[in-house]
């Protein structure tokens, strides 16, 4: 007899992300090729059409994993029994709003959604944001969910850390598979700190790349914590394959487990490890064993690595302080 399957909610089904992610969902590339799973589509009313559309095409693809699918437009009933979260419907910056609005106006669908999770998802739901602000959108959905421990919500900044990946690979003429333990600080933002400093290149040490100060300082870490903008710049709407990919690559090491002798990047709730204020979603380098990330413990970090991750953290204390203000969190 097949398992049971699992229900997965995404949000912003209708959006490009959801285009692209839904397929590799139901594909089983999220939790693994024995898993079947049932989509809940979570859209506005004005998405639900198209996300209507996009059901249809999943149906055209007979996935034999794919237990079934249904479109909701309300919260409540969209994660009612969710085993999976997938937080991708946002509200976008437009032009002339202030950072404020859009925080309120994000508050105004991560509270609601929290609520749901709290009132009917299911034991083993597990949780990750990938509309942006990410870290505190997941900060505000998890404040309204208190039966739910606050280590099921996460925020995603893996694709920060496969781009991270993929330009140290190319700076040291290796694959990425050979470049490990890289981590990601702090927010899914242009302060985010790539840090490589005790980073893995097929096995030794990162020594030359960290020495080469005018690559690090004015080449690595403006590529990589920009490099959403310059997407953006170059393809007239944001990154949706990639973070379609980062959430499958999250969502799949939470539940099956990190890669032994590796280690990835997740914002997750601080426990005040590295100086990071209790209580802020930031992004640190983790670990995931039966199904709980754990914060990677004892990293030295030196001089350069804390000036750059403080700065990171002092603008999810300014944005955590921002929704406290408008009693979001
Ligand atoms: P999109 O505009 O193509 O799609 C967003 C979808 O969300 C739309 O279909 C919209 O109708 C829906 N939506 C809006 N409010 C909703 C709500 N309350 N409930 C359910 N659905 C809702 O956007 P996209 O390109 O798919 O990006 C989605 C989000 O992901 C954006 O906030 C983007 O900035 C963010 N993003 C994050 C990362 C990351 O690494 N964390 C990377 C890329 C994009
Ligand atoms: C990305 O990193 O590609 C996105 O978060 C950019 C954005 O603003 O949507």
């Amino acid at each position: 007899m097949s398992p049971t399957p699992v229900n997965v909610t995404v949000t912003g089904a209708a959006g490009q992300i959801g285009y692209a992610l839904l397929f590799r969902i139901a594909s089983g590339q999220l939790l693994g090729p024995d898993v079947p799973v049932r989509l809940r589509l979570l859209e506005i009313p004005q998405g639900v059409k198209a996300a209507e559309g996009t059901a249809m095409e999943l149906d055209d693809c007979a996935f034999p994993l794919l237990a079934g699918i249904d479109i909701f437009d309300n919260p409540r009933e969209g994660f009612d029994g969710a085993n999976i979260g997938l937080l991708v419907g946002a509200r976008p910056r437009t032009k002339g709003m202030e950072r404020a609005d859009l925080l309120e106006a994000n508050g105004g669908i991560f509270k609601p959604q929290g609520e749901a999770i709290n009132a009917g998802a299911a034991d083993d739901i597990r949780v990750l944001v990938v509309g942006n602000p990410a870290n505190t959108n997941a900060l505000i959905a998890a404040s309204h969910a208190p039966d739910v421990p606050s280590s099921r919500f996460s925020a995603m900044t893996r694709l920060d850390h496969n781009r991270a990946l993929t330009q140290v690979a190319k700076r040291a003429g290796v694959s990425v598979d050979e470049v490990r333990r890289l981590t990601i600080w702090g927010n899914h933002s242009a302060t985010q700190y790539p840090d490589i400093f005790h980073a893995k290149v097929a096995g030794s040490p990162t020594t030359s790349l960290t020495a080469d100060e005018p690559w690090l300082v004015d080449e690595f870490i403006p590529v990589v914590a920009t490099r959403g903008a310059a997407i953006i710049e170059a393809r007239g709407a944001s990154s949706a394959a990639s973070a379609a990919n980062a959430a499958i690559d999250h969502v799949h090491d939470w539940v099956n487990g990190t890669r032994e002798g590796d280690w990835t990047s997740a914002g997750i709730v601080s426990d005040g490890s590295y100086g990071v204020p209790e209580g802020l979603v930031s992004s640190f380098p983790v670990v995931s064993h039966g199904g709980d990330w754990e914060i990677v413990q004892g990293l030295e970090i030196g001089e350069f690595s804390r000036a750059r991750i403080d700065a990171s953290v002092a603008e999810l204390v300014e944005e955590r302080d921002a929704v406290r203000a408008l009693g979001l969190v």
